[in-house]
């Protein structure tokens, strides 16, 4: 009897634990803004909410897509997501510096080397309607967050942290059996995707200068993404599954296959002798 009671409390205890953690990390969260802004403006955020979970089929967008993919395939609920790739808050940190570059960048330009990269498929020049479009989406959804640019790198307060594990013991032997169990019902026996998820490694696939082609980048993201809806692996067990897919065959990233005519390049913000 003594015990059940003391059980009774104990489910208590963390009951209440559970629900004040959900309530501040709740708190943390920035709101999403409740209204489009009036006008034209509007028009251009909602056009940018489209492009991005529309990005290989929209008219504006696909001809720039060299993929199965769309930006919310990795930015989980077209960047709502808090973890998973979130573009809450992202507007704040730009302009950034980025090491790869070499240069400071702007938010336009983060957006258009997602496309050369994620998307493996071409620049889309600065300043044009795809590019307006989704940087002005993304700008309203940090609507109300206190401007921090980062002098680090092109990265947003939100974004997937690191997992801190040794990566020389990911081993995708066991992430393929884990794959097996975990993902393959959705992203296919090849990896190439299927009507429940979309391709991870093969010709449809990011290419190998995305984020999510370094295992790191990948597992942690898994951690906080995947399975859709019930995130739930171990950091090992990500760990293991992102050497597994990243073992694949994808699309090689060379710099020059993704880059408009020169005419249509706005101003590649780059410095060249830096790949
Ligand atoms: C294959 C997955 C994938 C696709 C598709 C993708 N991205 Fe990304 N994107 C990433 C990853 C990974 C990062 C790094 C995020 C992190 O480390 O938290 C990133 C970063 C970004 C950032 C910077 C975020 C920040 O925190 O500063 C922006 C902006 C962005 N992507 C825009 C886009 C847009 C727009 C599209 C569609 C045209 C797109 N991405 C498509 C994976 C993807
Ligand atoms: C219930 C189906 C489902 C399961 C199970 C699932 N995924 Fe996904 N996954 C998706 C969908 C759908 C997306 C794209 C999100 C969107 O469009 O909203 C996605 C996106 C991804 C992406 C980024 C986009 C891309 O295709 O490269 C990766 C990587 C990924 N999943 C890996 C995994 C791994 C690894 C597992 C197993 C641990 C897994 N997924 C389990 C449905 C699923």
């Amino acid at each position: 009897m003594l015990f059940r009671q003391l059980l009774t409390r104990l489910f208590l205890l963390f009951g209440c634990l559970a629900a004040a953690n959900a309530w501040l990390h709740a708190e943390e969260l920035p709101a999403i803004p409740d209204e489009y802004p009036a006008g034209p403006l509007g028009e251009v955020v909602q056009l940018g909410e489209r492009l991005v979970l529309e990005t290989k089929d929209h008219p504006l967008s696909k001809p720039y897509v060299g993929n199965q993919l769309n930006c919310t395939s990795c930015h989980l609920d077209g960047g709502t997501h808090p973890d998973a790739g979130s573009f809450l808050q992202v507007a704040s940190a730009y302009p950034a510096w980025s090491p790869r570059e070499n240069r400071v960048i702007t938010l336009e330009d983060r957006v258009l080397n997602c496309f050369m990269r994620s998307q493996n498929g071409i620049r889309p020049p600065n300043g044009s309607r795809v590019s307006v479009a989704i940087t002005t989406y993304i700008t309203w959804l940090s609507t109300a967050s206190k401007i921090q640019m980062n002098e680090k790198k092109p990265l947003g307060p939100r974004h997937v942290p690191e997992l801190k594990i040794d990566w020389s013991k990911a081993n995708p032997e066991q992430g393929k059996l884990d794959y097996q169990t975990y993902c393959l019902d959705c992203h296919g026996q090849d990896g190439q995707g299927t009507a429940d998820g979309p391709p991870v490694w093969g010709p449809q696939s990011f290419n190998d200068g995305a984020g999510l082609s370094r295992v790191p980048k990948m597992a942690s993201w898994l951690k906080v993404g995947m399975p859709l809806g019930d995130p739930s692996l171990t950091e090992q067990e990500a760990a293991d599954i992102a050497a597994y897919i990243n073992r694949h065959e994808r699309p090689k990233f060379k710099l020059e296959w993704h880059l408009p005519e020169a005419h249509r390049l706005g101003e590649y913000n780059s410095q060249p002798s830096v790949p």
